[in-house]
């Protein structure tokens, strides 16, 4: 089913909701390959959000994901699940828009704010492909290579 990535943001872990967060992740059969608690920085943020740049939310955006500590993971899916675990990470975080956001779903449940908005899943396997070599560079791989 392969990776993806997934970020517990600021918000999420100010407000102490990562286990909430990781635990619809797991009790949906996702596991995770990868888990990091670190505070991401200003380039880091900039080359993960690039296709935002110069967008009226693009600062405020950065100002967020830099201010305090994110988790970062990387989640797998079992392999008969089909290839689109990036696709079902979405659905579970709900609409980038929390008010907007169905109830069931994390943005629907926890959050209320356009910006802060909990969590953040790569949309699309070429971006789930580069946002883990940004933030994990050659570690999944390598996990992966020994699990073979
Ligand atoms: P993400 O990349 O974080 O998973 O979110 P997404 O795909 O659902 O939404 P995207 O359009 O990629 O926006 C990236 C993040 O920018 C912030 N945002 N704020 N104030 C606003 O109107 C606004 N719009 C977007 C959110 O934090 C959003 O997740
Ligand atoms: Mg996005």
């Amino acid at each position: 089913m392969g990776h993806t990535l997934v970020i517990c943001k600021p918000d999420a872990v100010e407000r102490g909701l990562v286990g909430e967060i990781m635990a619809r992740f797991e009790r949906k059969g996702l596991t995770i390959a990868a888990l990091e608690h670190r505070c991401i920085d200003r380039e880091t943020a900039e080359r993960h959000y690039a296709e935002h740049a110069g967008k009226p939310f693009y600062e405020p955006l950065l100002e967020f994901i830099t201010r305090s500590p994110s988790v970062v993971m990387v989640l797998d899916g079992p392999d008969d699940a089909g290839d689109d675990i990036f696709a079902v990470v979405r659905a579970l975080v709900g609409a980038t828009n929390p008010a907007k956001a169905a109830p069931g779903t994390i943005r629907g449940d926890y959050g209320i704010s356009p910006t802060e908005n909990l969590v953040h899943g790569s949309d699309s396997q070429a971006s789930a492909e580069r946002e883990i070599a940004l933030f994990f560079g050659t570690l999944v791989s390598a996990n992966s290579k020994a699990e073979r």
